[in-house]
């Protein structure tokens, strides 16, 4: 009884440390005529809750670019404008999750298997915001995040490309299985997901770029030099920008 209590008192702390950072981003980073990005995940949803918000209150005429079917379908559901990087292949803002951010803004992404999608757009925008809580805040990658850094693969490579990433950088890389598992996840983009879970810190800017060059590799979760800023929601009802 006691630990469903402190349970529900600590999901209840990280879901407002959530809405906190993307309350927070939307305040400081939307502007009347932007196109903007759209990130996956929980924490997201608050920052599409108050992007909403003020469309209505401020009568803002913005444009959003989904990074999943996720993003998509908050976009709708919350009446806002869908649009894609056909029309709008230029975005002033994108806001998204992480899952674990270090001190130089480094990000692991990829948590609920949108990474190749936010990664594009993140890339097409000329800021890119992160929204998390505190949990996802760490000095070196992999301090925090312990699920491995996701790396999405063509299907018939993931073997390979498995072995590839064992074999040159040492680690585990197992594949992604549904909950049920019945099958392996697959992406919105019809791919599989390796979650590669290293085993010592790297320099991750060049590790990005040699894993991106194992044949069958679409793209990996760590998103380097990309961020412009991050909003940590913090336990204490505050938010802490990085
Ligand atoms: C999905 C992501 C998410 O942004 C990341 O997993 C963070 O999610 P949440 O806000 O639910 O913690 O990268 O691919």
């Amino acid at each position: 009884m006691i630990q469903r209590r402190l349970f529900t008192t600590v999901s209840r702390m990280v879901e407002e440390a959530k809405k906190l950072a993307g309350y927070a981003a939307v305040d400081n980073h939307v502007k009347n005529n932007q196109a903007i990005g759209i990130g996956s995940g929980s924490t997201i949803v608050h920052a599409v809750k108050r992007l909403a918000e003020r469309v209505k209150e401020e009568n803002l005429n913005v444009f959003c670019v989904p990074t999943s079917f996720q993003a998509r379908q908050l976009i709708i559901e919350n009446d806002l404008t869908l649009t894609d990087l056909d029309r709008h292949p230029e975005l002033d803002v994108a806001i998204d999750g992480a899952d674990e951010v270090d001190s130089d803004l480094n990000l692991i992404k990829g948590g609920g298997g949108c990474l190749t999608q936010e990664k594009i757009v993140a890339a097409c925008a000329k800021s890119f915001i992160v929204v998390a809580d505190f949990r996802k805040d760490s000095k070196n990658l992999g301090e925090q995040w312990k699920k491995g850094i996701p790396i999405e693969v063509i299907p018939m490579a993931y073997m390979p490309v498995s072995k590839a990433l064992q074999g040159q950088f040492g680690g585990v890389a197992e594949l992604r299985m549904a909950i049920s598992k019945a099958g392996p996840v697959v992406t919105d983009n019809g791919n599989f997901l390796l979650d590669w879970k290293f085993d010592k810190v790297h320099d991750w800017n060049t590790i990005n770029t040699a894993i991106k060059m194992i044949p069958g590799v679409v793209d990996t979760g760590l998103f380097i030099n990309m961020a412009e800023r991050v909003y940590f929601g913090m336990e204490d009802g505050t938010v802490s920008v990085r």
